[in-house]
């Protein structure tokens, strides 16, 4: 880990919005008076009716609640739309960049990203949508996923967008466990040049689905697509007869505004449920001070609107500030490894948010691709979804950014809605590799495996002491596992799953995920759910999943098989059970490693030694630590002599 500090340019603590001084004042107002702090920061969303309670929320089993706002009402929408119309109306809102770069862009402004919104609302009501039923989106990065979003909230509906890389199976669990009726899809995607086939993926998982009786259809590559009689509606056609008029429903702070599901350490994915008000204060606030955001703009984000990234940082929070926000559909290294800065260059793009996944991709392709575009344009660059090595960090900063360009490494989760632990670029030193300090009214500690405290510098798990707005608020039909997950690990805190050290500057330095789940190419896997998908093959007896370094993404996928007793291991039997996970759960599960092992090591009570697995999933076979109390200490012989060579 690197100790050299960069300042904040003298540029930068002239003009930004929060300079050292002001972090520091807000800082500790945020958490000595936070009814006083957050009842001024609220004021930046237009409520319909105004609250008068702020927060009112504790950790605790006795009175476990967490409620922001709650008497206030408001539209997500129209704070993303309706109110910038006098002033912006002909700003263009959403800048469209096409996977291939010979297909036309698209520029919407607010006047008409407003008026499509009110249409697919209106198809919703039409096809009977209420307030707080749900919606599953399964769409492609195009500028109608936004519209579909912010078509939901207008009317009060719950979306669940479930990411187009997913599988139908994957799909099919989503959309039963929050008891969607109506989908919303398009004929297909388009990624480096490659079709991904959504609408035969909804014809799949729809198979498993017998609630579902609507599929908006959305025509984008015009692909022929069999079109279900009664069920399936032409996106286009419908919008066209609806008025470019809704009003927006009123709805209150606490009503839910998303489900988005994602991996734990056990169990199936779990539905993050966000509510209305608080997010809104935390998406766009965050949004505004960590890329010193000004309205007129260019702000691209790169993440995919099927995660957290996109819902708060390529839509609402920027759209709640009337920037102008970059879509991309497109992959950083198609037709070639240039494509991201081309496109910085053709918008102007000032601040460009990725995660360090790509960036370690892109730099393995050497300068020269950089080098030939200007990115005179930028003025700040974000990281998120994974540690970001201080190779990668120093990349970005001098390759990509020209030493002009603070790099704010924003370390947050899909539970808290929006970004926790960052720099602000006007306002902190940086040291490459850190996600500095904490966001206003975020309160950290670290706790050693008993929960006492560690003051000071130190390292061990990262919890949070505190309630602050953008918090989910449950897991959707489970609210015993909200709790049971997040407040028992650790009772009266908020246990964030992440290792953590702290230095002797109060920085904090997130060393990555302490439970079994796993961050590849900085989404999150939970290995359970990989284990499950391999003992559903009929030749698996057992499975066990860990992480292992991987180059460029991160953590790759270690996979222990099993197989049955009659089963003889071979390499088209390694090759079915990648292709297998890859259908039962999406690309991004794919197997980087499967080693057949005929036990694996368990304790004389049979519970799986996974520290065991790491290690060797590691190479970091030296030092495997006690086996004596293992069942069968032979087992790790066997896994040692037969580690496959990873690719
Ligand atoms: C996990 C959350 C952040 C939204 C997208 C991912 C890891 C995230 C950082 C960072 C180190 C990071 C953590 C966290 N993570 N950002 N800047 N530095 N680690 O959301 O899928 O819910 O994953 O991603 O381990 O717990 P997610």
């Amino acid at each position: 880990m690197s100790d050299t500090i960069y300042p904040v340019p003298a540029n930068w603590a002239k003009t930004a919005l929060i300079d050292e001084a002001r972090y520091h004042a807000m800082y500790h107002r945020s958490v000595d008076d936070p009814e006083g702090f957050w009842r001024e920061e609220a004021q930046r969303i237009d409520w319909i009716r105004p609250f008068s309670r702020v927060k009112e929320t504790s950790f605790d089993e006795k009175d476990f609640g967490i409620a922001w706002f709650s008497d206030g009402t408001l539209n997500l929408a129209a704070n993303c739309l309706d109110r910038h119309l006098a002033e912006r109306g002909g700003d263009i809102a959403i800048l469209w960049e096409p996977d291939d770069p010979a297909t036309p862009d698209r520029r919407i402004t607010y006047r008409e990203l407003h008026a499509d919104v009110c249409r697919l609302a209106n198809v919703l009501k039409d096809a009977g949508v209420r307030r707080g039923e749900r919606v599953t989106l399964y769409l492609p990065m195009i500028p109608e996923a936004a519209v579909a979003m912010l078509a939901c909230a207008r009317i009060g509906a719950i979306h669940s967008i479930v990411f187009a890389g997913f599988s139908p199976d994957a799909l099919a669990g989503r959309i039963t466990d929050c008891d969607s009726r109506v989908v919303l899809t398009a004929d297909e995607g388009l990624r480096g040049g490659r079709k991904v086939p959504l609408k035969a993926n909804v014809d799949a998982a729809l198979k498993e689905c017998p609630g579902v009786d609507t599929v908006l259809m959305l025509r984008h590559t015009g692909a022929d697509v069999p079109m279900v009689e009664g069920r399936d509606i032409d996106w286009r056609t419908a919008v066209a007869e609806q008025s470019a008029e809704c009003a927006p429903e009123e709805m209150n702070a606490e009503d839910p505004l998303f489900i988005l599901y994602t991996s734990g350490s056990t169990g199936k994915p779990k539905g993050v449920l966000h509510t209305t008000g608080g997010y809104a204060v935390w998406a766009s606030m965050t949004h505004q001070y960590v890329f010193d955001y000004r309205p007129g703009q260019i702000y691209w984000c790169a993440a995919d609107i099927g995660w957290v990234t996109g819902h708060s940082y390529v839509v609402y929070g920027p759209l709640m500030n009337g920037a102008t926000t970059v879509m991309f559909e497109g992959v950083p290294n198609w037709p070639d490894p240039s494509r991201f800065w081309q496109i910085v260059d053709k918008y102007a793009v000032e601040a460009f948010y990725g995660a360090p996944t790509a960036l370690r991709a892109l730099m393995r392709e050497g300068d020269d691709w950089v080098k030939k575009t200007s990115r005179k344009s930028l003025r700040v660059l974000g990281s998120v979804g994974e540690p970001i090595n201080p190779e990668a960090w120093q990349w970005y900063y001098k390759v990509i950014g020209e030493e002009r360009c603070p790099i704010v490494d924003t370390w947050w989760q899909t539970e808290t809605g929006g970004t926790m632990i960052t720099p602000l670029p006007g306002a902190t030193p940086l040291k490459p590799g850190s996600a500095t300090r904490p966001m206003f009214g975020v309160q950290p500690r670290l706790v050693d495996n008993d929960g006492t405290p560690i003051e000071g510098a130190g390292e061990g798990c990262l919890v949070i002491t505190d309630s602050w707005p953008g918090q989910m608020r449950t897991v959707w039909g489970d609210h015993e596992r909200f709790f049971q997950t997040y407040f028992t690990t650790f009772p009266g805190v908020y246990f964030t799953g992440d290792g953590c050290r702290r230095d002797t500057d109060g920085y904090y330095w997130i060393t990555g995920r302490i439970d079994d789940v796993i961050n590849v190419s900085g989404h999150r896997m939970g290995t359970a759910e990989i284990e499950s998908a391999l003992v559903a093959h009929q030749k698996v007896a057992e499975a066990a999943v860990v992480g292992m370094p991987h180059a460029i993404k991160g953590q790759g996928i270690y996979a222990y098989v099993t197989l049955n007793s009659e089963v003889e291991p071979s390499e088209d039997l390694r090759r079915e059970l990648v292709k297998w996970v890859r259908q039962e759960i999406g690309p991004i599960a794919t197997p980087d490693v499967i080693q057949f092992a005929p036990g694996l090591p368990k304790t004389r009570s049979g519970k799986i030694m996974r520290r065991i697995l790491r290690k060797i999933a590691e190479n970091d076979v030296g030092n495997l630590g006690d086996t004596s109390t293992l069942a069968d200490p032979s087992v790790v012989d066997h896994l040692l002599e037969n580690r496959p060579q990873p690719e």
